[in-house]
């Protein structure tokens, strides 16, 4: 197979100090979309993970538990390894950094380096940051009250003399400058690029690359009183996984090497951008094609961090949710780029939204429909008339932006380009009635089911990288066989909307969940009204809600929200409120001024883009997808309450 035909992608290895968190497998699960994006463009793929269990921060993890180092690294790997497969991230190798294998290798790679005339040896004099296995620099702490702090994690640094190889990252500077110069999109997001080059033009210091006084490490060669400095052991297993250094594998590693994705976050970025390539540069391998940054996961504002309590356990959310549903909201809902908030509620109604209503409930209804109208072998019209023409021209170009997406690795948008297609389909559904044309018109309600079948099978397989197995069912219920075998991301681009469908009904693919914040976006609306009564509550639950009718005095809409229009609403003696609805694609601020309606008073105020509603509108879907407005039938005194 050619080398342009390979796709290689690497995850961070993880410390083995704790279990897998949120962050750790939000690194893991871009890696395996990317992977299997790759695939379905008929790409043979290699996806790297794994632990990183040297050093003198596990060393110390491992004492204070009263457990041998190995011991008690292994204790950890069940717990990646089983969340992982929970998770479908399908990975080629899990590489432990414990491995006799990965130890010889980078035993080898330091040979070679010290060989090339890169290594010497001095004494380290200096600062050390424990929990990131850094150096520090006495300039670069953060000194509070005589202690010198980490500037990244503030954690106190310890001083350290010691005997020390260093490498001689100086004479790389020059390099490094240039090669950024040369491929300025070489760090995706751009600004991290500029980052690094700035603390490469600072200066680079040679760097330590042994420890004697930690012992949990690899030992050096012919000097095996030298432990590797973890970071030039960890960084290594991108080349040792692959056969670098093992005989017998030099064809493989060829073909592999290099990385096609590095994925990594952005507190690990100097260690890959700077030191990695340095190495690489001194062993003459060439240079990874592409480094991913991603931001934080941060929950209550804050990163996750065991020290501010807020770490969001993945088996918890498993359990509950169920993997795919999960990785897609690890997709769709946080920028690859930029730090984002996780919050239950948000993926709670994600799953309910986009999973259970508008992917799901298409899916439901086309099926429910058509099994009525007993037509089970779904044939495309000879002719296909302007509204699927329409619809299937969105398919299209959808299909080409999100491939301009996925090959910036943004993930996100190109997920939120997809739904695009998924609404315009309801729509599209709703538009046409089927159920409607189901009696009247055969031939029609047939071309709407069709021109539905096309669509969900474009979306199962865009959506396959993220929730493989869901949308392998979805295919199925199309009646068609997921197989991998071929390029079929340019099979769809040149699908010509003429496929006989087979459909099979299958149990619902998502579930919804109880909203507990109700919020004034139509989505959430919609979530709570369609929730199934299961818990009936008292009359007193009832006469808590303060509903009650308001002139709409103002309305207009929000810069910047695609669907939010702000309202002033006048509730008589009960005063005036600004209120908000997300309803802009369903009405014109002029169609609601002067309307009447009914609105939940009592909701704890929001804030909203900056500003503050003090309730919320309520609506009702109509048969086509609208969200129509609630009145009452004759004029009441403003502020009267519903009972
Ligand atoms: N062992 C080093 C990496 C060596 S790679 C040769 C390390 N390990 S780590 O366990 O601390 O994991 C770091 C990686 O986990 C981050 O770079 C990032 O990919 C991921 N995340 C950890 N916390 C995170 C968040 N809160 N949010 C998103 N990802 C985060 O550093």
């Amino acid at each position: 197979m050619a080398k342009e035909n390979k796709f290689y992608v690497t995850t961070p290895i993880y410390y083995v100090t704790a279990k897998p968190h949120l962050g750790t497998l939000y690194s893991t699960v871009l890696a395996d979309i990317a992977a299997r994006w790759n695939q379905i463009a008929g790409k043979k793929t290699f996806f790297l993970t794994g632990t990183d269990e040297h050093g003198q921060k596990v060393e110390q993890a491992a004492i204070a538990a009263g457990k041998d180092p190995k011991k008690f690294v292994d204790s950890f790997i069940p717990a990646y390894k089983d969340l992982w497969k929970e998770y479908e991230l399908d990975f080629n190798y899990f590489i432990r950094t414990t491995d006799p294998d990965h130890v010889k290798a980078v035993q080898k790679w330091i040979t070679l380096l010290i060989e090339k005339g890169d290594i010497y040896k001095s004494k380290y004099q200096g600062l050390y940051c424990s929990p990131c296995e850094t150096f520090v620099t006495e300039k670069d702490a953060v000194v509070d009250c005589g202690k010198f702090l980490c500037p990244d994690c503030k954690r106190e640094c310890t001083f350290v003399e010691e005997e020390s190889y260093f490498f001689r990252l100086s004479a790389y500077q020059d390099k490094i400058l240039k090669f950024f110069e040369e491929n300025p999109n070489f760090i995706t997001p751009k600004d991290r690029i500029n980052e690094v080059i700035s603390f490469v033009k600072s200066g680079l210091k040679d760097l330590s690359v042994s420890r004697t006084t930690v012992k949990w490490g690899v030992p050096f060669p012919n000097d095996p009183n030298h432990v590797a400095y973890v970071w030039l052991d960890a960084l290594s297993n991108y080349i040792t996984a692959i056969g670098f250094g093992k005989e017998g594998q030099e064809k493989e590693f060829d073909f592999w090497w290099p990385a096609d994705l590095q994925i990594l976050g952005k507190d690990i970025v100097r260690f890959h951008a700077v030191y990695w390539l340095a190495f690489l540069m001194a062993t003459d391998l060439p240079l990874p094609k592409k480094m991913l940054v991603h931001g934080w996961i941060r929950v209550n504002k804050q990163k996750m961090s065991k020290s501010f309590g807020n770490v969001i356990d993945p088996k918890d959310l498993l359990d509950k949710y169920g993997a795919e549903p999960v990785r897609y909201y690890l997709a769709r809902k946080i920028a690859v780029t930029q730090d984002s908030e996780f919050s239950i509620e948000d993926l709670e109604k994600t799953i309910s939204a986009d999973l259970a209503n508008e992917l799901g409930n298409l899916l439901n209804r086309m099926t429910t429909l058509a099994f009525k109208n007993e037509l089970q072998v779904v044939c495309a019209p000879n002719i296909w008339s302007e509204s699927a023409m329409e619809l299937r021209q969105e398919c299209w170009d959808t299909i080409e932006e999100v491939e301009l997406h996925m090959q910036d690795y943004m993930f996100h948008m190109a997920y939120a380009r997809l739904w695009k297609l998924v609404n315009k389909a309801n729509a599209y559904f709703h538009s046409q009635e089927p159920w409607k044309l189901a009696r009247t018109e055969k031939e029609a309600f047939n071309e709407c089911i069709s021109c539905i079948c096309h669509v969900l099978r474009a979306v199962a397989i865009i959506l396959w990288p993220v929730m493989p197995k869901k949308m392998e069912q979805l295919l199925q219920s199309l009646g068609i066989q997921f197989e991998l075998s071929k390029n079929l991301l340019q099979e769809l681009s040149e699908d010509v909307w003429n496929t006989e469908f087979k459909l099979m009904k299958i149990d619902n693919l998502f579930e919804k969940y109880d909203i507990q914040e109700v919020a004034v976006e139509n989505k959430e609306i919609l979530n709570s009204v369609e929730q199934k009564i299961e818990n009936y509550i008292q009359i007193d639950d009832f006469a808590k809600i303060d509903l009650l009718v308001g002139t709409i005095l103002e309305c207009e809409i929000v810069e910047g929200s695609d669907k939010l229009l702000k309202m002033q609403v006048d509730f008589g003696e009960k005063g005036k409120r600004q209120i908000f609805a997300g309803v802009k694609k369903f009405y014109s601020p002029t169609e609601l001024i002067g309307k009447q309606g009914v609105f939940v008073a009592n909701l704890k105020p929001r804030k909203i883009m900056g500003m503050e509603s003090q309730g919320m509108m309520l609506f009702a879907e109509s048969e086509d997808g609208k969200l129509q407005m609630t009145t009452i039938s004759g004029l009441v005194p403003n502020g009267t309450k519903l009972r």
